[in-house]
C-alpha cells in the first residue's frame, strides 16, 4: 500500500499526541499521587456533627502547616470565619451535613465540591497574606447565594 508521506506524518504526529496525553494522566496518577479531592474518604452525613474527624472544627496549625476543618451546611459553614497562615501548605477537610456544596476560594486555584457522604479533603498554599472570600458555588437552595465564609491569611509567625 502506498501511503503519501504528508499522510504518514500526520498519523504518526497524532499517534504521538496520544501517547503523550496518555502519559501526562499516567504521570499524574503514579508520580504525583494525585487523586480527586472527593469520593475517597466516607461519612454518615446524618452524624457529621458528632463525627470526631469533625467535632473539633477550625484551624490546627503545626510546624509543618495547617489543617483546616470545617462543616458545610444550608446556608453556612461551620466555622465562620477562617484563619491561616500564609507561606505553609493548608489542607482543608471538608464535608456536608446535609446537599451537595461548593467550596471556592475566589482568587485562587482552590475549590472542590463538598458532597454529602464523603470527605473532600485538598491541599494548597497561600503565599500573600490578606482577607479572601470562599463562596459556594454549587446551588444548594434558596439562599445559596448568601452562604460564603471569610477566610484570613495571616503573616507567618517566625
Ligand atoms: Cu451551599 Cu450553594
Amino acid at each position: 500500500m502506498n501511503v503519501p508521506f504528508y499522510e504518514k506524518l500526520w498519523m504518526w504526529a497524532s499517534g504521538v499526541l496520544i501517547v503523550a496525553f496518555l502519559a501526562t494522566i499516567v504521570a499524574g496518577v503514579a508520580g504525583s499521587a494525585l487523586a480527586p479531592p472527593s469520593h475517597v474518604e466516607t461519612i454518615d452525613p446524618a452524624k457529621v456533627w458528632s463525627d470526631p474527624r469533625f467535632t473539633q472544627r477550625g484551624t490546627s496549625v503545626t510546624d509543618r502547616g495547617a489543617t483546616v476543618v470545617a462543616v458545610s451546611m444550608m446556608f453556612a459553614f461551620v466555622p465562620a470565619e477562617i484563619r491561616v497562615p500564609a507561606g505553609r501548605p493548608v489542607t482543608f477537610r471538608l464535608t456536608s451535613a446535609d446537599v451537595i456544596h461548593g467550596f471556592q476560594i475566589v482568587g485562587t486555584n482552590g475549590n472542590t465540591m463538598i458532597v454529602p457522604g464523603y470527605v473532600s479533603q485538598f491541599t494548597t498554599v497561600f503565599r500573600e497574606p490578606g482577607e479572601y472570600l470562599i463562596v459556594c458555588n454549587e446551588y444548594c437552595g434558596l439562599s445559596h447565594h448568601a452562604m460564603s465564609v471569610k477566610l484570613i491569611v495571616e503573616e507567618a509567625r517566625p
